[in-house]
């Protein structure tokens, strides 16, 4: 049902709303409201960590969301001194920064914005993102001792991708089994003929209105791969593997990727790394030549972390750089970089 907004409600819709607005629907007084506390969080998470770092911004001017992303935008992109600046060579052509596994809201701004400023000065022009940029805590099937309301998540994951956007030219964003939790959840309630109407993901919803961030799909035999992503000699995903020995997930991610990649149409794969693990390490260079990387993660621990069956292992916050020169991934300049 259509409602009728007044012209400041109407100028205030945007990200959260994009996609229904596309459809020519107007959104309904609920998903407003949802968006406007999407819009209040995000200015509160900004002003708090503006308050960290700097004391000569005042409260009074941070009430109003745009003001307060606006100035949080100067400070991202902020010119400090390089820490290591990268070698560039005539040849560059791609300097991927990959970041993986934020788990919105669970993730530390000051650790995502580091990140983020040390990846573009060691010469990063895109970002990828391979999994889990939201929690979805709400929609998880496991039992739930804490309340943890979707609109932070939204909140904290629009501004991420925002700070991509902003500082990239080109963002690439895969699903998780994290981000699957929502359209896994109305699949059980939602009869199959009307799952078109549900089957989109929270990035789907905060990117609407960002035009450099892409949710690329690879395809195979007309069924979609979406947990790929591949440029060149490089494939980054995220499988849903995991091992107490370090490497050994994606290890078995690379002999997969060897078995499916005529199917896969992947002609050369030469380096593989591998989110979902939140621990990272490498490169291993395998017998075959094929260099592996477990890409870390950029949350906090989750609460099933201290878990008395000893199934979880110490997480490792990270993000890597990997230089492409004519599809090719240069290992001399592509690596993990720890936090
Ligand atoms: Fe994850
Ligand atoms: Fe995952």
């Amino acid at each position: 049902m259509s409602v009728k907004l007044t012209p400041h409600e109407l100028s205030l819709v945007g990200k959260a709303t994009g996609l229904w607005e596309k459809q020519g629907m107007l959104p309904s007084r609920d998903d407003l409201r949802l968006h406007l506390k999407c819009r209040e969080n995000s200015a509160g998470r900004i002003l708090n960590h503006l308050k960290t770092i700097s004391s000569t911004v005042s409260t009074e001017e941070l009430r109003d969301f745009d003001v307060a992303a606006k100035k949080f935008r100067e400070l991202i992109s902020k010119k400090d001194k390089p820490a290591s600046p990268p070698k560039q060579s005539a040849g560059s052509d791609k300097v991927y920064a990959v970041f993986s596994d934020l788990h919105a809201p669970h993730f530390d701004l000051d650790l995502v914005s580091r990140a983020v400023r040390e990846a573009k000065r060691r010469g990063a022009t895109r970002a990828v993102m391979p999994g889990d940029l939201f929690d979805c805590f709400g929609f998880s099937r496991f039992a739930k001792f804490e309340h943890v309301p979707i609109q932070d998540e939204l909140a904290a994951g629009t501004l991420f991708l925002q700070m991509l956007s902003e500082n990239f030219e080109k963002v690439d964003v895969i699903p998780g089994n994290h981000d699957d939790r929502v359209k896994k959840y109305f699949a059980k309630f939602v009869p199959p003929e009307f799952m078109f109407l549900v089957r989109w993901n929270l990035i789907d919803i905060v990117s609407a209105d960002m035009p450099n961030v892409n949710q690329p799909i690879i395809s195979a035999d007309g069924r979609d791969v979406p947990f790929l992503w591949r440029s060149g000699d490089l494939v980054l995903g995220h499988p849903e593997t995991s091992s107490k020995v370090l490497i050994k997930p994606v290890d078995s991610f690379a002999n997969w990727l060897v078995e499916w990649r005529n199917i896969l149409n992947f002609d050369e794969v030469k380096v593989v790394g591998q989110g979902h693990t939140h621990r990272a390490g490498g490169p291993v260079m395998r017998p075959d030549g094929i260099a592996v990387f477990e890409l870390g993660c950029l949350c906090r621990l989750p609460d099933y972390a201290f878990d008395p069956k000893l199934r979880f292992h110490p997480q490792q916050n990270a993000y890597s750089i990997f230089v492409q020169r004519d599809g090719k991934t240069d290992l001399n300049e592509s690596r993990l970089f720890f936090l």
